[in-house]
């Protein structure tokens, strides 16, 4: 497993991290409870050292596996908050709110210091005016959390984020969804701040598995997603990505990966996986590098993409 460094925060992590929503069954349907550990186990015996979740996963279960499975010494964790499950169910990121819920966050995950807590999925206004970023930092200065950051789901928000110097950004980067990562990696590299993308598979999109007709169970969130035309055109975009595919790149979540990861600016690259077959197969598949893609790939990918309408 390679590594890098992680952003300013200086700690060095895994280039592939483990994220939990899938795990947590809310997501795309139900996983194996005796599955869970095993992934998680099977992760750090990879070389997986980044675990990424949030407390409302699993209402907490995500965080409580992570706190008994996860080996202290040799692992970070990054947490997200400001997500109230209980009705009214809505966002808040008030300091006295965060408060609450980080110290929930430390009990579950067992640990005294937290590598990264993320606000999650807060609006602009929130980062500009709110008191949760005096908290987060004030949280730092103490020693409960090593590095805050965002997570964040829109382009604005990823600059307010970086406005407000935060340590690390999440966001959502994929062959189909990279403009905004591309638009700021200029900010991002000369404020060396720690980038963890997400959604690198587009929900299982890049997989290239999916007949046209593909249609999901009420309980995935993929079936309010996209409507059946959008997911056909999709699917047919996708036409641009199996040419990345041959030599080493050996399937087109490979490629979808290795895109992802032939990016610098890059920390980590978060994985979905929902199995362990999922997880060795990811791992597998990006290779063991040096390079990840073939220059003459990477130099025409943009022409591809653009002929089959994506946006790099
Ligand atoms: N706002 C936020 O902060 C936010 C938002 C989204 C995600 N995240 C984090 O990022 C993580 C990943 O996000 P994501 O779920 O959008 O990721 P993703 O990697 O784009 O999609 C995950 C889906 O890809 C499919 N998949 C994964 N590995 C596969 C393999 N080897 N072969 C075939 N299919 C495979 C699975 O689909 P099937 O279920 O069909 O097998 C899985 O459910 C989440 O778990 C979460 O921790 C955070």
């Amino acid at each position: 497993m390679r590594t890098r460094r992680f952003g300013r925060l200086g700690f060095v992590a895994s280039e592939l991290s483990l994220g939990t929503w899938g795990l947590s069954g809310e997501a795309y349907g139900a996983v194996y409870e005796t599955e869970l550990e095993r992934i998680v186990e099977l992760a750090q015996e990879l070389g997986v050292t980044l675990f990424e979740t949030a407390d409302v996963y699993g209402g907490g279960a995500m965080e409580k596996l992570l706190g008994d499975t996860l080996d202290l010494r040799t692992t970070q964790v990054v947490t997200k908050l400001g997500t109230v499950r209980e009705a009214p169910a809505r966002k808040c990121f008030d300091a006295a709110y965060l408060k609450d819920a980080l110290a929930r966050s430390h009990d579950r995950l067992k640990r005294e210091t937290i590598d990264v807590v993320l606000l999650h999925n807060p609006g602009v206004q929130v980062l500009r005016e709110g008191d949760a970023i005096p908290f987060l930092r004030e949280e730092q200065h103490a020693g409960r959390i090593v590095g805050w950051g965002v997570s964040a789901g829109s382009p604005e928000v990823a600059r307010a984020a970086l406005d407000q110097s935060a340590d690390v950004l999440e966001l959502a980067y994929n062959l189909f969804t990279a403009k905004a990562l591309h638009e700021l990696a200029d900010r991002i590299a000369q404020t060396d701040t720690a980038v963890l993308a997400r959604s690198v598979l587009a929900h299982g999109l890049l997989v290239g598995h999916w007949s046209p007709n593909k249609t999901f169970f009420p309980h995935d969130h993929r079936s309010a997603r996209w409507t059946p035309d959008a997911l056909k055109y999709r699917i047919s975009q996708l036409q641009a990505v199996r040419q990345m595919v041959g030599g080493e790149v050996l399937t087109m979540r490979g490629a979808a990966l290795r895109f992802v990861l032939s990016n610098q600016v890059v920390s980590s690259a978060v994985l979905g996986v929902r199995s362990q077959t999922q997880l060795r197969q990811l791992v597998r598949e990006v290779g063991e590098g040096p390079g990840y893609l073939p220059d003459d790939v990477l130099s025409a990918l943009p022409e591809w993409l653009q002929k089959a309408g994506v946006e790099l």
